[in-house]
């Protein structure tokens, strides 16, 4: 019988493969569902920094009555409830979903600037969630904020979480940084119990016809997964903390390859939104069957087999790695 567990965030997880944060997730009965198909652990839907501001404010709602009196930034916030139940129906969410199943439970705060809203995190912690996970979600616009003051709220917001809570702390990242190595590693001596490689930034549209901005989250595609497996290969010797994958998880191979560069789990979402929530069981099958064909005997046989430290050419994730893929198209 081959051995699929592995350990994420000091958590014993009976297989590699974690359903990511999406609206699947908002549901107690899907998350049985999930569980009962072999998921070893769940990530709810995020809470918003806006949402837990706007509550500690005794607001419920923005409507345009309320509008004018509240900050700038909070002035346009639409109703999320049906998205994540608001901030007092998150916390009564983790409360239900730790007593219907019995795999670990993560919650999901996504901000960007630390500030009174991060204590939050304590009663997320109170309200039963094994692990917390911080979607730091900013998109840097402003021509007069630089890099490295970035980086710097990115480590104050860590610093501020880590220090509210005992329960171990992942951070969900997007790959735009000048030097993701770099900010990694500071991530990773400031505590960080897990870096969640990467978050996907919904991309607006141009709608021609009416001249409008439009939004749209498309789901994801198998091909984004090589972001995930390079950085993931380059950071697996460097830091302590241990790596997530997300984005572009569509099968049983998918995680081969994802524990090959060393990470320690890989979560799915998108090909949950489009073939159901059953075909977790096809995904596990999947990676038995590729285990039992390769007599490899556990998941933690292949652990980071790949990683740029180990793999025999380790230009291979790098700049060399591009001129070769130029060279080949000549051939
Ligand atoms: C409809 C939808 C809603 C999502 N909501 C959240 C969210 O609330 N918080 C979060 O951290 N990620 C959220 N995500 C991102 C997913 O958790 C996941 O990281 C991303 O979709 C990449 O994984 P995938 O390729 O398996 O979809 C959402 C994704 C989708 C498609």
């Amino acid at each position: 019988m081959t051995d699929l567990s592995t350990k994420y965030l000091g958590l014993m997880l009976k297989n590699p493969l974690i359903v990511s944060a999406s609206p699947l997730t908002a549901y107690v009965d899907n998350l049985q569902r999930m569980e009962i198909a072999g998921a070893a652990a769940v990530v709810l839907p995020s809470l918003f920094e806006e949402q837990i501001e706007l509550q500690g404010m005794g607001v419920a709602e923005v409507t345009p009555m309320n509008q004018q009196s509240l900050p700038d930034a909070l002035q346009h916030l639409p109703e999320m409830k049906g998205y994540n139940r608001g901030a007092n129906g998150y916390l009564a969410h983790i409360y239900q979903a730790k007593k219907a199943i019995s795999i670990p439970v993560i919650a999901s705060l996504n901000g960007y600037y630390s500030g009174g809203w991060v204590q939050y995190a304590r009663l997320i912690e109170a309200a039963g969630a094994d692990a917390l996970e911080l979607n730091i979600y900013y998109l840097a616009t402003k021509p007069n904020v630089s890099g490295q003051e970035i980086e710097e709220m990115y480590l104050h917001l860590v610093r501020d979480v880590k220090s509210a809570v005992r329960i171990p702390v992942a951070v969900k990242l997007s790959p735009y940084f000048s030097a993701f190595a770099h900010m990694a590693s500071q991530l990773d001596k400031l505590g960080a119990d897990g870096l969640v490689l990467f978050n996907r930034f919904y991309q607006p549209d141009i709608d021609l016809e009416t001249r409008e901005v439009v939004s749209s989250l498309d789901l994801s595609s198998q091909s984004e997964l090589r972001l995930r497996l390079r950085w993931a290969a380059i950071l697996s010797s460097h830091v302590k903390a241990d790596l997530a994958l997300t984005g572009g998880v569509e099968n049983g191979t998918d995680i081969v390859k994802g524990m090959m560069a060393g990470a320690k789990v890989t979560a799915v979402a998108s090909v949950l939104l489009k073939h159901g929530i059953e075909h977790i069981k096809q995904i596990l099958a999947e990676l038995e069957q590729w285990l039992g064909e390769n007599e490899e005997e556990s998941i933690a046989g292949i652990q980071g087999i790949m990683s740029q430290q180990r793999v025999s050419d380790p230009a291979a994730f790098e700049r060399a790695n591009y001129m070769n893929v130029l060279k080949s198209l000549e051939e």
